[in-house]
């Protein structure tokens, strides 16, 4: 069986997936969010340290397994620990790639819809009630959301539908630079704004004092969690379609600081706008599209850039949802012996029906609050990103500190037993687990 299963065509393949599944709406949209919702700097801060001390070792402790498997991510476990209950971990994995692509579907359905409001020329003029309220009109709609969301959840699944290397890798190669261009582009644009300094002050300069509510280290963790792709078997699965000979540490550190560079480099275009613009900071996930509009009303060219701007976005949001996708039909594919064809169908239409709880709790089912005063797709959200990611995450950081020995830990990784091997793994077998456990248990209010 194994020697029917997939590969990428060249580590630069593997890289290119696994950038584009880390780089995409988590970076611009959620990011900006967040931080926005969590006060700026002080979250700034805590998030690069989460990047660092947990997220980037942790990424490489997944990759490792998933290529020392071979496997899906329950069968990674199940190989490495036969008959032991390792392999549970893995279902909360496939449980969370359904949750997160769920409503990832519904916010890049979001962007299509401006891709093509931009491409047919109606946002190249104010709305004539604002962008922001035909924005908010579009949302709490019922039918156009979803038949974005259907369509953008069609592409993903014709992407996963023609297999790992040719449909994943290539999409990357063109629309990432693209993206990065229009960022630092727009960047530029946004700091000659009036009031900028403001929004780059928020961004930058820590406000100390949020950091005595707990759950901003929450947010923080989890944001680094989603924005890396960690923990729910992406990077496991992505790991899995990669030969021995592939050199592994050279590659997380490369994934980590480009998702980096995307997030600080929206920040840089969103927040001096924000402030320029007078939105509030904290307008939750609708910040980045009321604000962007915005941008891009006032630029030269503006609907030019807005064009190339969403379409570059959508496809940064397929080359995530595909490697989200990826996650339940590698499952499948082994355990049931479904076909690739099958099960991306069947999981995408899975998928697809989820997306309509997470869309119409924007409008129709605004007043259904799961948890706390969050609606259908923030409690999605909250539940994957802060809870399912970091716990996935523990149980990779466990599994590489205590289930393997160092030397296999160190191998797995193709590392050696030098300082750095040493140091990447004491942080995956103390640091990061008692950073998560602490974290978890703050936010719980126990400590
Ligand atoms: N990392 C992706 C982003 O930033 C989202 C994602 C989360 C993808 C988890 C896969 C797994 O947009
Ligand atoms: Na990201």
């Amino acid at each position: 069986m194994n020697s029917t299963r997939e590969s990428w065509a060249s580590k630069l393949g593997f890289m290119l997936a696994a950038m584009g599944s880390a780089v995409g709406l988590g970076n611009i949209w959620r990011f900006s969010y967040v931080a926005g919702e969590n006060g700026g700097g002080a979250f700034l801060i805590l998030y690069l340290v989460s990047i660092l001390i947990i997220g980037v070792p942790l990424l490489l402790a997944e990759v490792s397994i998933g290529r020392k498997a071979q496997s899906d991510v329950v069968g990674s476990y199940q190989k490495l620990a036969q008959g032991k209950p390792w392999f549970m971990a893995g279902f909360l994995g496939v449980l969370g790639s359904l949750l997160i692509l769920g409503f990832y579907s519904v916010v890049a359905g979001w962007s299509m819809y401006y891709f093509w409001n931009y491409l047919n020329g109606h946002f190249f003029t104010v709305p004539e009630e604002g962008y922001g309220a035909a924005f908010e009109v579009f949302t709490t709609s019922i039918g156009q959301p979803l038949f974005w969301h259907a369509l953008f959840m069609v592409v993903t699944i014709a992407i996963v539908l023609t297999g790992v290397k040719k449909g994943i890798e290539l999409a990357n190669k063109i629309f990432m630079p693209t993206l990065a261009v229009l960022l630092i582009v727009l960047a530029g644009f946004s700091l000659s704004l009036e009031g900028a300094m403001e929004g780059m002050r928020f961004l930058f300069r820590p406000d100390w004092s949020v950091l005595s509510n707990p759950s901003v280290y929450i947010a923080a963790l989890g944001q680094a969690f989603f924005s890396l792709s960690l923990g729910v078997g992406v990077m496991m699965t992505y790991g899995s379609y990669l030969s021995a000979h592939h050199k592994l540490p050279g590659a997380t550190i490369g994934i980590g600081l480009m998702d980096t560079f995307f997030a600080i480099i929206s920040g840089i275009v969103i927040f001096p706008a924000v402030f320029a613009f007078n939105i509030e900071p904290d307008s939750g996930p609708v910040l980045v599209f009321i604000t962007l509009t915005d941008i891009f009303g006032q630029m030269p060219f503006g609907g030019y850039v807005g064009i190339l701007f969403f379409l570059s976005l959508s496809l940064a949001a397929v080359s995530s949802s595909v490697s989200l996708l990826e996650v339940p039909v590698a499952y499948l594919m082994r355990a049931a012996s479904w076909s690739r064809k099958k099960s991306a169908v069947i999981i995408g239409f899975v998928i697809f029906l989820l997306g309509i709880g997470a869309s119409l709790g924007m409008g129709a089912l605004s007043g259904f609050t799961p948890i706390g005063e969050r609606n259908i797709m923030d409690s999605m959200d909250y539940v994957a990103s802060n809870i399912l990611l970091p716990i996935g995450g523990l149980v990779m950081a466990l599994f590489i500190g205590w289930y393997f020995s160092k030397k296999e830990a160190l191998h797995a990784a193709d590392l050696t037993d030098s300082a750095v091997g040493t140091v990447w793994y004491l942080i995956v077998k103390f640091l990061a687990p008692v950073l998560i456990l602490v974290i978890f248990m703050n936010a719980l209010g126990v400590l």
